[in-house]
């Protein structure tokens, strides 16, 4: 997660972006992790505003190698523009990072040193009012990261029956409310397809009785939900976690940014299991498994931002860090 603006000098990468200056979340952590070194090769999952993947390769000059990912083809054009900089240095490679073990060979990393992925939506991508991810504007019911593939929010809304639409609202979401809330979807869609962002915040926020003594807009656990499922993106991280273990080599790190209690648990787990030697069910008499530990990990407890990131970037506020080793 990346930061709407920023004033306080540190790295950004304003002048080649438009008018937008990110700042990375956990940066420093993030970097104390991955250990960037001259001639490693790295792979930024989820380059997004570039931040991180900047970082990198400036710790690694003068030759250390990274290859960008994104599923949102306008964040690889901003890769691209920043490989100028950094000639011979940085490839991009639009796809999802659930897919990172082909893409990585694809583009000819095969042994890597450090990946990292951080998760979740950049602020380029919540700001663009068309994208839909926000019900901060009136716009279409996109929320599609990568907007050439797949249902859009808009699809899901009007078609997902009363009973599915519940279930994500209630499992992505975490809302408790998501039963009125689906009920109220469809009474709606009935009356005319629900085509855009505020019509949909205002059937939740009707919904759910107003926004009278809450903390959050009564819609933004619905549209958290909504962006989940329509990028797949709990099952796109497991998927990723398993490539992204594949291709690191003895001594490569995963630093893994999280945004929200669904997608830690999914990390932590993994990590956990990754350094288990024996996963089979608790009683099991002889191990049927075969399982054997990969990673040994580097984070026992989560590393969360300082007080003092906080108060200049409130997106940190919700980032989990969890960092582990690949084992020889
Ligand atoms: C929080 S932003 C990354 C910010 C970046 N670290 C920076 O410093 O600017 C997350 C990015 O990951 C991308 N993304 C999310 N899920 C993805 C997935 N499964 N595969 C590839 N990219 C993904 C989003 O499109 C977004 O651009």
């Amino acid at each position: 997660m990346v930061a709407e603006s920023r004033h306080d000098g540190s790295p950004n990468i304003g002048d080649f972006s438009s008018h937008f200056n990110h700042t990375p979340v956990l940066l420093d952590e993030a970097l104390n992790f991955l250990t960037p070194q001259r001639g490693g090769h790295y792979i930024d999952a989820t380059f997004g505003g570039g931040g991180h993947s900047r970082a990198i390769l400036e710790h690694s000059s003068p030759d250390g190698q990274l290859l960008a990912l994104d599923a949102d083809p306008e964040a690889i054009a901003r890769a691209e523009r920043l490989a100028e900089r950094f000639p011979g240095r940085l490839r991009a490679a639009h796809g999802n990072f659930r897919d990172i073990a082909r893409l990585a060979t694809e583009n000819h990393f095969s042994r890597v040193d450090g990946i990292l992925m951080d998760l979740g939506l950049s602020s380029y991508q919540l700001d663009q009012a068309e994208r839909g991810f926000s019900f901060r504007y009136a716009a279409p019911l996109d929320m599609r990261f990568d907007r050439g593939h797949g249902l859009s929010a808009a699809d899901i809304v009007n078609n997902w029956d009363e009973t599915d639409l519940a279930r994500v609202i209630f499992e992505y979401g975490e809302e408790t409310r998501s039963r009125p809330i689906s009920r109220a979807i469809v009474a709606e869609r009935s009356r005319q397809p629900i085509a855009t962002t505020d019509r949909l915040a205002s059937i939740v926020e009707r919904a759910v009785g107003g926004r009278r003594g809450r903390a959050i807009h009564p819609a933004t656990r619905t549209f958290q939900a909504l962006r989940i499922a329509v990028n797949d993106e709990l099952q796109a991280l497991r998927e990723g976690l398993v490539g992204a273990v594949e291709l690191l080599a003895s001594g490569g790190r995963l630093v893994v940014i999280s945004f929200h209690s669904l997608e830690d648990r999914i990390v932590k787990n993994f990590f956990r299991d990754e350094a288990t030697d024996c996963i089979c069910p608790p009683g099991t008499p002889v191990c049927v498994c075969d399982h054997r530990a990969r990673l040994r990990i580097l984070t026992r407890k989560v590393v969360q931002s300082s007080p003092a990131e906080e108060t200049l970037n409130p997106r940190s506020r919700s980032a989990k860090l969890r960092a582990a080793e690949r084992l020889p």
